[in-house]
């Protein structure tokens, strides 16, 4: 029997997604590296030449009906089987709810939510049929606990963690699993990546004070970003469990969080990180 493991990953041209590809292909899985853009992948080349790796490359952006249905049957054309999908593409937006414009909020949502539900349901025919696979949502410490000014950003994985127990439910019967990663910082382009919403450019802001001091403090905080192999490593550990927990919190700032954000009184919780934040 052929014991061969496909693994589609999402967004690899950078950060958690060019990580976990090589750290899945170094312990035995053929990946599936995909990129929206095919002229972004030289660290992916790096990557296979270096080391010999068993890595794939095709062009899929995630917010493409038909780049996405493009790049499932060339996979199965090819290898035949995914077992694992890596949920991985996505970018922040940065602004007050008032200032991002519903265009951004629908853009915002259309990577970070809608296409992680486009990609699922093209793989999803060919999991029940092997009875099997991983669904890995990439969310984040903002899925579990906001922040002032990341509101696009943190709804669209409030509703990725949803969308993933969900999941759980519905697909157990085919003993395909869903779970969630959730990283504090990471360092990765991810920062510089971030998208400020068009209203929010201006000095004139009414928000502008209050988001000046509460980004000076979240900044300061990023010295302290965990490597992405640190996510790569955690999603590669709960892939090899028989029965993988449905959340997996990545980093020090995560794992502190995270606990403190579910069982503080809301009020205690909220109190501590405005102090934080100087709001
Ligand atoms: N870094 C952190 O601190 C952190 C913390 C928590 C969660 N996360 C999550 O981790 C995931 C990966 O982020 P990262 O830290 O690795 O940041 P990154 O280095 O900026 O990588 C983001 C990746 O997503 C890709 N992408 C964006 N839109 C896409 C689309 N429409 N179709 C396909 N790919 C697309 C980007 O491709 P291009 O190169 O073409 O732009 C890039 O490969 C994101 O979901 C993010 O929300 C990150």
């Amino acid at each position: 029997m052929n014991n061969e493991r496909i693994a589609l990953i999402t967004g690899s041209s950078s950060g958690i997604g060019l990580e976990t590809s090589s750290y899945l292909a170094r312990r035995g899985y053929t990946v599936w590296a995909t990129v929206r853009n095919l002229e972004k992948t030289s660290e992916l080349h790096k990557a296979i030449e270096s080391e010999k790796l068993s890595i794939e490359i095709a062009q899929l952006d995630v917010c493409d009906n038909s780049s996405v249905k493009n790049a499932v049957t060339q996979i199965l054309q090819k290898s035949g089987r995914i077992d694992v999908l890596v949920n991985n593409a996505g970018y922040g937006l940065r602004g007050a709810i008032e200032e991002v414009s519903l265009d951004e909020w629908q853009k915002q949502f259309e990577t970070n939510f809608f296409g992680a539900i486009r990609v699922t349901q093209a793989v999803l025919p060919q999991m029940r049929q092997q009875r099997s696979g991983v669904i890995v949502n990439i969310s984040s410490v903002l899925g579990r606990m906001a922040i002032p000014f990341s509101g696009p950003y943190t709804a669209s994985k409030f509703a990725l963690e949803g969308l993933t127990e969900t999941l759980r439910y519905e697909l157990a019967p085919w003993n395909i699993k869903a779970i969630l990663i959730e990283p504090g910082f990471i360092a990765t382009k991810f920062q510089e990546n971030v998208q400020l919403a068009q209203d929010a450019q201006s000095d004139d802001s009414p928000y502008t004070p209050f988001k000046q001091v509460s980004s000076r403090r979240i900044q300061r905080n990023i010295y302290r970003a965990a490597p992405p192999e640190r996510v790569a490593e955690t999603i590669y550990r709960a892939l090899a469990h028989p029965h993988p927990k449905l959340r997996y919190p990545v980093g020090r700032d995560a794992r502190s969080f995270i606990p403190l954000r579910r069982f503080l009184p809301s009020r205690v919780f909220e109190y501590l990180l405005k102090r934080q934040l100087g709001l």
